[in-house]
């Protein structure tokens, strides 16, 4: 494990989706925060649907778990029917996943909408964890190097030189989220080997202290049998996880696997 692994805080952040009711999602809150154990290292949260945020944000015991959206509008306030924004939000989350790919491919948010959306994160207190990967086409085709340094690099322009090492990059390859099958999972190394380049890129683009200070999150059909090997990937300092973040026992099963592994 490289020594910023392990200096770093870790966090495993699971990401609900468009799935539980606002009543599901505070019993499931609620469950969680009885199982989880407070730990200094390792930073868990959970980004329900919109709806639920108000409520679960009166609800949440911060010394365990933390919020986090699952997107925002760019703009503070305005004429923008059916948007939440980040001033909304401020003081409700900590966090706000950006740029997901379910978000870039299915709703059309532009290259523009998400590095406007990491600047309207940080002006309002909440840490962007911005999302970058690759389609199997894009891999195929041998793309996936450019098709991450320009989602990288693009997602941060709007950043200023003092809020860059307030942002959390989550590197999810498209493929490999939701697999059911072993062929469309990431291998460690394949993992290992975007981790690095996601960091050489932060390297040369502003200094190997920033880069080293960023966390870079794994996303993509994590489950409680592979976390352990993606969380010692070295330059790994945490998992975004959809599927596996649904199901109680699975998602503290991944915690406690983090916990080991950081210890
Ligand atoms: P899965 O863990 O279900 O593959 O989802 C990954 C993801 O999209 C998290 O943001």
């Amino acid at each position: 494990m490289a020594w910023y692994n392990i200096l770093m805080k870790s966090y495993i952040v699971g990401n609900w989706k468009m799935n539980f009711a606002v009543g599901e999602s505070s019993v499931y809150l609620h469950k969680l925060t009885e199982r989880i154990r407070a730990s200094r290292d390792l930073e868990i949260v959970v980004a329900p649907s919109a709806i639920a945020l108000q409520p679960l944000s009166l609800q949440i015991d911060r010394k365990k778990l933390r919020l986090a959206a699952q997107t925002a509008n760019p703009h503070d306030f305005g004429a923008y029917t059916g948007e939440v924004s980040f001033a909304q939000l401020r003081g409700l989350v900590d966090y706000c996943i950006i740029g997901h790919s379910e978000r870039r491919q299915l709703f059309h948010e532009s290259d523009k909408q998400v590095r406007l959306a990491v600047a309207a994160a940080l002006r309002n207190n909440i840490t962007p964890i911005l999302c970058i990967g690759e389609t199997s086409t894009e891999r195929t085709f041998g793309e996936t190097s450019d098709v991450v340094r320009d989602q990288l690099l693009g997602g941060l322009s709007e950043v200023s030189a003092e809020d860059i090492n307030k942002v959390i990059i989550a590197y999810e390859p498209i493929w490999a989220i939701s697999s059911t099958t072993d062929a469309h999972i990431a291998t460690p190394d394949e993992v290992a080997e975007i981790v690095t380049f996601i960091r050489r890129t932060l390297t040369d683009t502003y200094s190997s202290s920033i880069a080293e200070a960023i966390p870079i999150l794994y996303g993509g059909s994590v489950k409680p049998t592979n976390a352990g090997a993606y969380l010692t990937v070295p330059g790994v300092n945490g998992l975004l996880i959809g599927g596996a973040s649904l199901i109680a026992d699975q998602f503290i099963d991944i915690i406690d696997t983090a916990k080991k592994v950081i210890s």
